[in-house]
């Protein structure tokens, strides 16, 4: 059984593969700047350290999961806030590394964050291959993965995970749900742009194939294999929750709101492929949205306090 130490097990992703590790048995040590909030999310079985000192030098780490990272979409991008989405993300891994770099023995592997906002924006497919366009999202992705990959020099295998928009009981869903309830949802800006998304059962379940599938290094997308347009994505999210969704938020609305995280996060998208772990053999649960919509609109209303 692997011992895993995360950042960011407190988040949205990291709680459902903390919940996951424990029932697999894995051992997960969770590093936390609040480790009395992580102890209510988190299992029993999760054990939480503030600070990296706390293991001691003889104990073996397996993997390192690194998503740890200041929320991106909260609020509009200050550059006080942007130093902190850098900090939080490349400081950290950075830290990591010393850490490493002093011990012992270093991680067999670092399954790292990213994010599809690495390629920048466009239409046109994209894989593992394509470049990256410039822009902040792109500027702050390469930074982390750079941080990231100061481990290959320790012999550690590192993945580099391209997150799309993962769709959960909480996250980027929670945030939309509430106006296309009320019947006052619609695209945005002129609904082209793609969303590339992932149902968090897939994201738990290629962040476990990257932890045993040595096989697989470099970046990893972790999105659906059939991304949509936000058009589309807005007519499905609709027909699944049986509401209309006629209301655009116009583009010079989302700048106005949101300036350049609107621009970016809202009205530009990417249509990423996960092509690396495709031809692995990795199958999603969900490759399809309109499945993924209903199990978890469902499952929500279901049971409304799960998180
Ligand atoms: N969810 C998505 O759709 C998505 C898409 C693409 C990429 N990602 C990236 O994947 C990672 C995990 O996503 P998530 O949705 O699980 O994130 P999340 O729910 O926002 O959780 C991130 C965790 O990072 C830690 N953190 C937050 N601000 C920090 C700071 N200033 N300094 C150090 N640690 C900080 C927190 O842990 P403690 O409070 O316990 O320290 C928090 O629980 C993030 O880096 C995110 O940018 C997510």
């Amino acid at each position: 059984m692997p011992t895993i130490l995360m950042t960011g097990g407190s988040g949205f992703i990291g709680r459902h593969f903390c919940r996951e590790a424990d029932k697999l048995g894995w051992s997960m040590i969770v590093l936390s700047r609040n480790v009395n909030s992580a102890k209510d999310l988190l299992p029993n079985s999760t054990e939480l350290i503030s600070s990296l000192d706390e293991i001691s030098s003889d104990r073996k780490i397996d993997t390192v999961i690194n998503l740890a990272g200041e929320p991106l979409a909260e609020k509009r991008w200050t550059e006080s806030r942007k130093k902190h989405f850098y900090s939080s993300r490349s400081g950290l891994t950075d830290g990591l590394y010393k850490f490493f770099s002093h011990r012992k023995s270093a991680p067999d592997s670092l399954i790292s964050g990213s994010a599809i906002g690495y390629y920048g924006p466009g239409s046109e497919p994209m894989d593992e291959s394509s470049s990256g366009k410039s822009g902040f999202s792109h500027s702050l992705c390469a930074n982390w993965e750079s941080s990231a990959l100061q481990f290959e020099k320790l012999g550690t295998r590192v993945c580099l995970v391209r997150t799309g928009i993962v769709l959960g009981e909480n996250g980027a869903l929670a945030k939309m749900l509430p106006p296309f309830k009320w019947g006052l949802g619609g695209p945005i800006g002129d609904g082209l742009q793609f969303m590339s998304w992932i149902h968090i059962h897939d994201m738990v379940e290629l962040l476990k194939y990257c932890v045993s599938n040595t096989d697989l290094k470099g970046a990893v997308n972790a999105t659906a294999p059939s991304p949509v347009t936000n058009r589309e994505f807005t007519q499905i999210l609709a027909t699944v929750i049986r509401r209309p969704a006629f209301l655009p938020m116009p583009a010079f609305m989302v700048k106005l709101l949101f300036g350049e995280m609107g621009l970016e996060l809202l009205l530009q998208g990417q249509q990423v492929i996960p092509k690396k772990v495709i031809d692995q053999g990795f199958e999603f649960k969900f490759p399809q949205l309109q499945p993924a919509l209903s199990d978890l609109i469902h499952k929500s209303s279901e049971n409304p306090k799960k998180s």
